[in-house]
């Protein structure tokens, strides 16, 4: 049994993958182009021609397949073998056989691994590194992949304090296996769906359409992804900012979120450091 089936096992991580199996089934082109413009206006750029873009944790591939179409030459890895399946499965749809796609497992954990990739223009590893079970380790491997003047796009848990720690014992009881997955489901799923439909009224728009405006994604693919996602570790702002100050990165852009979901930083390396 490999380290990552027995974590699932175990109940100490959520099978990303499976979930991202499921959001292909949904992938639109228009979903592909609001993930486009998500990538274009966080990195203020219009494409990537000439760029080396390297994806950490690409679950369904959609932003490797974003970063290839804006021109850029991608190497996309992920450590849980569906999420690997998935990016292949977009790489041969819509470009088979590129020399400039490459589709790997790994983990940004194995120092050797992360070693053999070089450097990149961009690293861009949105919502994954707390979810890698080591959060401090994996901001360093992802920070040594980036060139001088290159750039870092990451997304990061925002720490809550009191309520990320609930969050985490939710996540916990639903990797326990089926009884907890279905209990919180049974929670959960209508609370959201409550609290979605809410949302219509008050806004007078309809929020599950509304969403996928978010980075293309699909709210209820989403729901999921929160309640287990296991491993959950959470940062605040400026504990990412001092982070990367540290190591020589200059904050380029941010968009930040008071109160449950992910902080993005986009950071551009300045030294060797
Ligand atoms: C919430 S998904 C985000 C996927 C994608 N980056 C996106 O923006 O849609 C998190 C992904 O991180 C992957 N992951 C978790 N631990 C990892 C590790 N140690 N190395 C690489 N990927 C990892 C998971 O398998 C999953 O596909």
């Amino acid at each position: 049994m490999s380290t990552f089936e027995t974590e699932v096992k175990k109940g100490q991580r959520f099978e990303f993958g499976k979930n991202w199996q499921g959001f292909l089934t949904t992938l639109t082109d228009e979903k592909i182009k609001i993930a486009e413009a998500s990538i274009k206006e966080m990195l203020r750029i219009d494409d990537l021609n000439g760029k080396t873009v390297l994806d950490i944790g690409s679950g369904s591939g959609l932003f490797s397949l974003v970063a290839h179409k804006l021109g850029a030459k991608i190497h996309s890895f992920d450590y849980d073998p569906a999420s690997v399946a998935c990016t292949q499965e977009l790489r041969s749809r819509y470009f088979p056989n590129d020399p400039n796609w490459v589709v790997e497992e790994g983990s940004v954990l194995d120092e050797d691994f992360i070693k053999s990739l070089g450097s990149f223009n961009i690293v861009y590893s949105w919502g994954v590194l707390h979810h890698t079970g080591n959060m401090w380790v994996a901001l360093e491997n992802a920070a040594s992949l980036v060139k001088k003047n290159g750039t870092l796009f990451i997304a990061l848990y925002n720490d809550q304090g009191r309520k990320s720690k609930l969050w985490k014992k939710v996540k916990e009881f639903y990797c326990s296996g089926i009884f907890g997955k279905t209990i919180i489901s049974c929670i959960f799923i209508p609370y959201f769906f409550s609290k979605a439909l809410l949302s219509c009224v008050r806004r007078r728009e309809n929020v599950f359409i509304e969403y996928k405006k978010n980075r293309g994604m699909s709210i209820t693919h989403d729901w999921f992804d929160w309640l287990g996602g296991l491993p959950f570790e959470v940062a605040t702002v400026e504990e990412i900012f001092h982070f990367f100050q540290d190591r020589g990165f200059v904050l380029n852009n941010i968009k930040t979120n008071n109160g449950l979901g992910n902080n993005q930083f986009v950071f551009v390396r300045y030294s060797d450091e």
